[in-house]
């Protein structure tokens, strides 16, 4: 051990410098090519994320305004996309079930490093019916299915086996009443009024389009930004 030789540890500001940020290779974007429809040019930057073997391209950030008026924000997974809007299911209990409830509006953000693609989608959320709900989560495994019957998320937790030993029991519930449905569970569309796409260049002119529209059902005009 050479203390003389030793080197100083590089700070935390240095190394995130250090990091590389839009590595991969550029993926094409011409605005001037864009579809009327958001959603359409959505689902083929999707359908390219997936082919590209981007992990969990269909996970999104879901953020939400709490009663407080603060701004919350976690993964989730996109459950569908229609000519409604993006769709996404939660526990009404949970943290954002009852955000969304509170204040039914919210963003999404998609991050697809391997393309340098980001996409914003805001609007109002609306709760499916009940029957839709249900039908989206008798879909779902047995194990989360009796993780949403448990219905304790982002509640204290006391220790591993308190939770082992209430899932096992949920778990035993539901293998004995396949068609049990918790009515909690809802699956919601965020309707948009703004969805945008950023597409990342090396030299920093990212390329940015967004749809914008009044309401649900006014026609999308579509603006470049600046980047
Ligand atoms: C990739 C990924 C996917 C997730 N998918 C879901 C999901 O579909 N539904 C869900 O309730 N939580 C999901 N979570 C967990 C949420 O991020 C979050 O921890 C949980 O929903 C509690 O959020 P809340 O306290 O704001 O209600 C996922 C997390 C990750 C990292």
């Amino acid at each position: 051990m050479d203390p003389q030789g030793a080197q100083q540890p590089m700070s935390v500001r240095d190394w995130l410098r250090s990091l590389e940020v839009f590595a991969g290779p550029s993926a094409e974007f011409d605005p001037a090519d864009a579809p009327a429809e958001p959603v359409e040019l959505f689902l083929g930057w999707l359908r390219e994320a997936v082919a590209a073997g981007v992990p969990d391209a269909h996970a999104m950030t879901l953020s939400t305004v709490g009663e407080d008026g603060g701004p919350d924000a976690r993964v989730l997974i996109l459950k569908n996309v229609d000519d409604d809007g993006w769709q996404f299911a939660v526990h009404a209990h949970s943290p954002k079930g009852l955000q969304l409830a509170g204040r039914p509006r919210a963003a999404l953000t998609f991050y697809w490093s391997q393309q340098g693609r980001q996409i914003r989608v805001r609007g109002t959320v609306e709760p499916a019916s009940p029957e839709r709900s249900a039908a989206d989560l008798l879909a779902r495994s047995p194990s989360a299915r009796a993780e949403v019957l448990l219905g304790c998320q982002s509640r204290h937790l006391h220790s591993a086996e308190e939770r082992e030993s209430a899932f096992r029991a949920a778990l035993a519930r539901i293998e004995s009443q396949p068609d049990l449905v918790s009515p909690e569970w809802t699956l919601h569309t965020l309707v948009p009024t703004a969805v945008e796409f950023w597409q990342a260049d090396k030299d920093r002119l990212h390329t940015r389009l967004r749809y914008e529209r009044s309401h649900r059902t006014g026609p999308w005009e579509r603006h470049m930004l600046w980047p």
